[in-house]
């Protein structure tokens, strides 16, 4: 039988706890109109785990040993849509305008803050190797984060489907990823001096600090804050401010705004922002 909502219904109001849950827990603003998309995503694990109520999920969710339950389910409801150098503008912004600042020092710190299943950081590593002359003299880190412990466990692995590198240039592909062979054929992998460059760990940017030591030349905050409502994207944008160097940039998701939201950062580019000196 087709997984249907009829199976496990969902009622307004156990659909009101999970959504206050969801907004406290990753700030991510469950509208009327995701009812729908929330319990068909979640159909399935109740079935898994042999529950016959959304009631009994919540209270297992919530009343669980640890976040386990939590965490699946944040996964189950995230949108993860992500591609290789997807708004290319920031990758050229990156080569042509941050590096060369950054050339004396020879030093990059970089945070890709909702990477989903690695395809922006590795974009931004692959940017770092072709732009930089040597990059064995460069100290260069890539920070890659998520709350989505499924998708930083993706990311990880590097490996992607054979259509994710279609529209990429077949020189950079040459350089920079190994095509796998025989039955493997429809799949691709990061090479080692890509992935290499690229840390992930799991960051929840609700929280109200994060797990990182030296500031930032960089953060990459894309299409994650559009989930957000304005209360919670300020808090963010505050919170993010504070692991940015005075003059490090921030670029935002092409249907995100700064606007009314934060003075923290001034105005570059369509997307592109810098934090006050
Ligand atoms: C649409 S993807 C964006 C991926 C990439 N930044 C891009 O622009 O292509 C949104 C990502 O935000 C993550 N996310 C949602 N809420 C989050 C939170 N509170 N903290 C960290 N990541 C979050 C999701 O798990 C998902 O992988």
């Amino acid at each position: 039988m087709a997984m249907t909502e009829q199976e496990h219904p969902l009622n307004n109001d156990v659909f009101k706890r999970f959504r206050a849950l969801v907004y406290r827990e990753c700030g991510i603003n469950l509208t009327d109109h995701k009812r729908a998309m929330f319990s068909s995503r979640l159909q399935k694990r109740l079935s898994h785990l042999g529950l016959t109520s959304f009631q009994d999920y919540y209270d297992l969710v919530v009343g669980g040993h640890s976040d386990a339950e939590l965490t699946t389910m944040l996964d189950y409801i995230s949108t993860n849509q992500t591609e290789f150098f997807r708004e290319p503008h920031h990758f050229t912004f990156l080569r042509e305008r941050v590096l060369p600042e950054l050339a004396v020092d020879k030093t990059v710190r970089i945070w890709s803050t909702a990477c989903s299943s690695g395809e922006e950081p590795y974009s931004i590593a692959m940017t770092l190797s072709d732009a930089i002359a040597s990059p064995s003299t460069w100290n260069c880190r890539i920070l890659a984060s998520d709350i989505s412990t499924r998708m930083l466990a993706k990311a990880a692995t590097g490996q992607y489907s054979y259509e994710k590198i279609n529209s990429l240039s077949s020189d950079l592909v040459r350089r920079h990823f190994l095509l796998g062979k025989g039955n493997h054929r429809e799949l691709v992998k990061i090479k080692p001096h890509i992935a290499n460059m690229a840390v992930f760990r799991r960051i929840n940017l609700m929280d109200d600090r994060y797990p990182i030591k030296s500031l930032l030349d960089v953060i990459f905050c894309r299409n994650v804050m559009i989930y957000f409502d304005r209360e919670t994207q300020a808090k963010v944008l505050a919170r993010l401010s504070r692991y940015l160097k005075p003059g490090g940039y921030l670029f935002i998701g092409h249907s995100e705004t700064m606007q009314g939201i934060s003075d923290a950062f001034h105005y570059v580019a369509p997307t592109i922002y810098r934090k006050q000196e």
